[in-house]
Order: structure tokens, then C-alpha cells, then sequence
């Protein structure tokens, strides 16, 4: 069965069906399909294309076939082009010639966005409450250790020292970034464009408002060529979905990093691990690594997509089509690592006092110094040139900050006055200065205990916003 046979003399070849054909995947929208054809059964009735009886029995056919759908051998054997054929096809075999008319006034064109609007809708909650999950994990995570010093990195070399919840929560901070993303991918996903037909409007006078409320949508699309050529609302799907791949890629390569023998501060559980054929003592961070290494492929994803739709005339082109399998594969590895993420962060835990010697044993707190001296009336570039001596003189007797007294400091530069003498001494070690940092968005005690209660009032609140499927 064709749904547009009648102008061709000749079938279409094989190898054209073959490669046109779109079925083996685009029946994951079958489900929305079906339900947008039973809303469409329901406008066709208030413009009196169907009698109240036709349209009860046809969308008690739809709620047939949308059981029968979810059975393994439903696409057994289909040859048919496209997910919106094999429903009218199936549709015919229930109730006959009745089903001539479902689609009167209504293409293909606007049923394809409808039903990718339909599914994905959907899918975006799915992923929002993946990592609304994925994230209370990272708080839990943060809490565990609480007090814990870590250094902090720039250029991959240790620089200042920062609370363990302060790294965390600068992760937390990107996926919040992520979840508005999937939020406002939701909202332009979230549209009616049933109304529209193949591209100038439906011939037929349809309330698409009430079409819309029918099927949860918050509004109607403005405009039928803009429907016909449109797949921005995918692109902001797969955008939103790469920076939450590219996040969680930048967060598994410093848990390899920070997990493996030279840095040696996180514990890895068994369970998110494995090892090697070879090499008996091998306990690899395999789901970091595919986390990382599925960003890839989301990220390609999206780029598939954007190369497809960038040089296409309005409106519709088959080249559309396209769209589906990048889409599909994108939410099924974004929400696989999305749990595995999960998974990993509660299998994870903090050699506390590794991080630590890290922090003591190198110069992160020579900012906290120079910033003393400067807070003493010596001018910053001043005070940053003596505790760069302080540094280099240190590296070459291979002294560590604590091998310093106030006296000697004091000796080292007139700078360090005799009143600072107490407070130097403190300053030498990393947790002390990080007490200078009591700004909002810094790595005080007090400022990241203060963001970490926000960060839990904010996942609450996400959780409050997810929108009721
Ligand atoms: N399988 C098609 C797609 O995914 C459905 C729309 C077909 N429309 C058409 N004019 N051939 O885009």
C-alpha cells in the first residue's frame, strides 16, 4: 500500500524502497503517531468530515492498534515506507474503507513534525529527570566530604586550593546551565503543528487551538511553510543534549585522571570498573571512558543534522528524513550515560588526605600570601614578585610552605612585618586562605556551605518544574 500511487504508471524499483524507506526507524513514533491520528479523527469530526460514529470507531481502531503495536512481531514482514503508512495500512485491515479518510486535509509533512514533536517532548522530560537524578548524586557526593581540600587546577597544574563540594558544585552549576537548556528546547518542542498541510495550510478549517489543547500542546505553530521546513526544535534538543555529553565528558576525564595511580584521590567501586585479559592487576575506569567517548557521537549527532538542514530550499525535502536515526541514537546515549554518570558518582569516594599532602606539599597558597602582603599596604605586583622569590628560593632548598615560620618570613622580606607574624604562619597552610574567600561564588567555608543548601533548594525546584507527562 501506497499513500500516493495514483499519478505513477510504474511502481517504484527495490533498491529505490530499500533506500527510501524509513520504517525499521521510524517506528519508535508509532505511539505518536497513533495518538495524533485519533486527535485528528476528533478535529475531522468538528469540521464534518466524520460522523460521530466513524470517529468512534476509528479511534477505538487507533487504541487497538496502539496495543498491538507494542508486540515483537507488529512490524513483522512490513514493507511499508514509513511508520505514518503502516498505521493507515493497518488501520484499513480493522476498519476498511473508513480509513480512506483519515487523512483528509493533513500531509505527511506536518504528521512527521507532530509526531517527532509528540515523542520528543516526552524524551526531554525523560532526560530532565536523568539529570535531575544525575545531579542529586553530585550533591550527595559533595556532602560526603564536605570539608575536604582539593587542589585546584589551571593549565592541569595545581594553583589554588579549593574545597571538595566547591569542584563538585562547579559541575552542578553547568548541568543546572543544561537542564534550562532542555527546558527551553521543550518549550519550542512543545507546539502544535497540525493545520499546516503539506506547506500552504490545511484546506480544511480545523480549531487548531483546540486540536492543541487536545494533545498537550501550549500553542500552535504561526506559520504552514515555516512547519513544512522547520527542524530547529530537534536541533535544540540535540544542542542541549551535546553540552550535557560535553559536561559529563569534561567531568569522566578528571575522574580518570584524579582515579588513576599518579594523581591517586578518588576510589573507584568495582562495580563501575573493569579489568584487563592480560594484565591481572588492572582495574580500569571503563564507564568514564565511554561516557567521554560517547560525547563524540552526540556531538556528531548534532553536527549530522545541522550539515543536513543547512542548505535545503524551502520547504519540505526528503533530505528531513535524515533528522530521525541522529535524534534517536542521541537521547538513547545521552540518557545511558546520564544513569551511568549516576551510578559512577555514587561509587565514588575521596581519599581525603591524598588531595591534601597534594595541597600542602606545593605552592597553591602563594596567592594567599601575596594577597596578605597586599591587604598590608604593599602593592600587589610588589607582593607577587616577593612571594615569587619566596617560591623560587623554596623549590631550590626544597622547603615546603610549612617549613616556614613568621620569622623567617619576616627575615626573608621587610614586607612581612612583624605584626603579620601569626597570621603568615597560619597562611601557610591552604585551608587558611581559603577563608579569604568568603565571596559569594568563592571556596569559603561559609560561601560553598551556603551554595551547597542552594544547590539542593535549586534541585528541588527543578524537580517542582518538570512538566507532568
Ligand atoms: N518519512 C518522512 C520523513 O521522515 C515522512 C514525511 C514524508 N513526506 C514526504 N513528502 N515524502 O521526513
Amino acid at each position: 500500500m501506497k499513500l500516493w500511487g495514483g499519478r505513477f504508471a510504474e511502481g517504484p524499483s527495490e533498491v529505490f524502497e530499500r533506500f527510501s524507506g524509513s520504517l525499521h526507524f521510524d517506528r519508535r513514533l508509532i505511539g505518536a503517531d497513533i495518538r495524533g491520528s485519533q486527535a485528528f479523527a476528533r478535529a475531522l469530526e468538528h469540521v464534518g468530515i466524520l460522523t460521530a460514529g466513524e470517529r468512534e470507531q476509528l479511534v477505538a481502531a487507533f487504541d487497538q492498534l496502539l496495543l498491538e503495536s507494542s508486540a515483537p512481531e507488529f512490524f513483522a514482514g512490513a514493507t511499508d515506507e514509513d511508520v505514518h503508512t503502516v498505521v493507515i495500512r493497518k488501520l484499513k485491515e480493522k476498519v476498511g474503507a473508513l480509513a480512506e479518510k483519515i487523512h483528509t486535509g493533513r500531509s505527511r509533512n506536518e504528521q512527521v513534525s507532530l509526531d517527532t514533536r509528540l515523542w520528543l517532548r516526552g524524551e526531554t522530560e525523560a532526560v530532565q529527570a536523568l539529570l535531575v537524578d544525575f545531579m542529586d548524586a553530585l550533591l550527595r557526593l559533595a556532602s560526603r566530604h564536605p570539608h575536604a581540600v582539593v587542589p585546584g587546577y589551571t593549565h592541569m597544574r595545581r594553583a589554588q586550593a579549593v574545597l571538595w563540594p566547591h569542584y563538585i558544585l562547579a559541575y552542578f552549576e553547568m548541568f543546572a546551565r543544561d537542564w534550562q537548556r532542555l527546558q527551553q528546547a521543550h518549550e519550542r518542542i512543545n507546539v502544535l503543528p497540525l493545520g499546516s498541510g503539506a506547506l500552504a495550510g490545511s484546506g480544511f478549517p480545523f480549531d487548531r487551538q483546540e486540536m492543541a489543547r487536545d494533545l498537550g500542546f501550549a500553542s500552535v505553530t504561526r506559520n504552514s511553510m515555516d512547519v513544512s521546513g522547520d527542524r530547529d526544535f530537534v536541533l535544540d534538543f540535540l544542542y542541549a543534549a551535546s553540552m550535557i555529553m560535553l559536561h559529563l565528558s569534561r567531568l569522566a576525564e578528571d575522574w580518570i585522571l584524579y582515579s588513576n595511580e599518579e594523581f591517586g584521590w578518588l576510589h573507584l567501586a568495582d562495580g563501575v570498573t573493569s579489568g584487563s585479559s592480560l594484565m591481572p592487576q588492572k582495574k580500569n575506569p571503563d564507564s568514564l571512558e565511554l561516557i567521554r567517548g560517547k560525547s563524540g557521537r552526540v556531538i556528531g549527532s548534532l553536527n549530522a543534522l545541522l550539515f543536513t538542514m543547512k542548505g535545503l530550499p524551502m520547504t519540505y525535502n526528503r533530505d528531513m528524513q535524515e533528522d530521525k536515526e541522529p535524534l534517536f541514537d542521541a537521547v538513547d546515549q545521552t540518557a545511558m550515560s546520564l544513569a551511568m554518570a549516576r551510578a559512577v558518582a555514587d561509587a565514588v569516594s575521596l581519599r581525603e588526605a591524598v588531595p591534601a599532602a597534594a595541597v600542602e606539599d606545593s605552592w597553591v597558597v602563594a596567592a594567599d600570601l601575596a594577597e596578605a602582603l597586599a591587604r598590608n599596604g604593599t602593592a600587589f605586583h610588589q607582593a607577587h614578585r616577593i612571594v615569587g622569590r619566596l617560591v623560587l628560593e623554596s623549590v631550590q632548598s626544597g622547603r615546603k610552605p610549612a617549613d616556614w615560620t613568621g620569622a623567617q618570613l619576616i627575615a626573608f622580606a621587610p614586607e612581612f612585618t612583624a605584626d603579620m607574624a601569626a597570621h603568615l604562619a597560619a597562611l601557610m597552610q591552604p585551608r587558611e586562605g581559603m577563608k579569604s574567600r568568603e565571596i559569594p561564588g568563592g571556596t569559603g567555608p561559609q560561601a560553598v556551605a551556603e551554595a551547597l543548601s542552594e544547590a539542593q533548594n535549586r534541585l528541588r525546584a527543578m524537580r517542582g518544574q518538570a512538566q507532568q507527562p
